[in-house]
């Protein structure tokens, strides 16, 4: 099978296209689609044969649920057994947008789409072509990222198509998304609302508005034996071909520190690259291949380009990579998450 795939903006959907989209759909097949944070990989939500399909074309263990796309309000009801007031609170606030919520199931939620668990993942995509197709098809489209399980997730159609393009019916090209990281991650099957993937919609962001919220345990601390509580976050996301460490510190100092460590490397015959930033990128030795990732004075561009860099990166013959870190005031939470489980937590300080 090779996946058609059918080109629109987000402000012009193909409506004819997406009508096709949503009765392949209905139909048990997989399209992949748009949305803000990142592509998506969408079966019906309602269809256990279509959430088995979504595991076999990502190579994903049928355990790590998936997330529920809605496109109207008063969809979430129907899904869930109950909506406790600050969810409700939440989803009046940041719906549609990057934000999904974890709510104890409906019945008519089949297990296969929540991996057995008896809660499930919610979000109402803001970007239009995901909408369009989610009531195309019915309502409700289960959509994991539409990346191979293992590799960073697709910011554009051809990521898609690169991972993906041999195993689905279709691909909604809708140019590259605007946020560049998966949702944030909010579970209100405990007391207090926990974050369980930091995203776009930071801890501050929703403390303000709910007042206590508390990180997952199994994200804050890199001991093993804490499991992070979404199954997805436990396992490695994404190891690049190279060697890729994190080096930590204030920029002079990092940048001494990647220099020195590039000599080194490259004493021993290794191709190095470098995840620097606009600011620094100049800074850098000109033998090393350098990336840079974006601007420190705009951190919306870091988080854009993250998943685009790391998969060049693959391309090319780095065969070590630093990275500075980017812990940025809003969203630093969320890329150096991406980042640290890309680096399996390899850090280096720079004294
Ligand atoms: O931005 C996003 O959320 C994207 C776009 C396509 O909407 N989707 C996405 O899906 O990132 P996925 O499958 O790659 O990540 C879903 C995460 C996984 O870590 C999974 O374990 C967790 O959500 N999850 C899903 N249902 C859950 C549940 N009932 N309880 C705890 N964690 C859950
Ligand atoms: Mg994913």
């Amino acid at each position: 099978m090779k996946a058609e795939v059918v080109s629109m903006t987000t402000e012009k959907p193909d409506m004819e296209a997406i009508r096709r989209g949503g009765e392949i759909l209905k139909n048990g097949g997989l399209v992949a689609f748009p949305t803000e944070t990142v592509y998506g990989l969408g079966g019906n939500a309602l269809d256990s044969q279509a959430s088995m399909k979504i595991y076999a074309a990502k190579g994903r263990p049928s355990d790590n649920p998936l997330i529920v796309h809605i496109a109207r309000m008063d969809a979430l009801a129907p899904i869930v057994k109950e909506i406790p007031p600050k969810a409700k609170l939440l989803a009046e606030k940041y719906w549609p947008g990057p934000l999904t919520m974890i709510l104890p199931k409906a019945e008519i939620v089949p297990p296969e789409t929540t991996g057995g668990l008896d809660s499930v993942a919610v979000r109402f995509p803001s970007d239009r072509i995901a909408q369009e197709l989610i009531l195309a098809a019915g309502g409700y489209v289960a959509a994991p990222s539409a990346n191979t399980s293992g590799r960073p997730s697709p910011t554009t159609a051809q990521h898609v198509e690169e991972d993906l393009g041999g195993a689905i019916d279709m691909i909604i090209d809708g140019g590259q998304v605007g946020i560049g990281l998966e949702s944030t991650i909010v579970d209100f099957t405990e007391e207090i609302p926990v974050v369980l993937r930091p995203g776009y919609i930071s801890l501050e962001m929703l403390q303000e508005l709910l007042g206590d919220v508390k990180m997952d345990k199994g994200l804050l601390i890199t001991d093993s034996s804490v499991r992070p509580k979404a199954p997805g976050m436990k396992y490695r996301h994404y190891a690049p071909r190279a060697d890729l460490a994190i080096v930590e510190g204030e920029t002079e100092s990092v940048i001494r520190k990647i220099t020195a460590l590039v000599k080194a490397a490259e004493a021993e015959g290794k191709k190095v690259g470098i995840i620097a930033t606009d600011e620094t990128m100049g800074r850098y030795p000109k033998t090393c291949i350098i990336k840079s990732i974006g601007s420190r004075e705009e951190e919306e561009t870091i988080a854009h380009h993250l998943y685009e860099v790391l998969r060049e990166f693959d391309e090319g013959d780095a065969k070590v990579i630093y990275s500075e870190a980017f812990y940025t005031p809003r969203m630093g939470q969320a890329i150096m998450n991406r980042l640290l489980k890309a680096a399996g937590h390899k850090r280096i300080q720079a004294e």
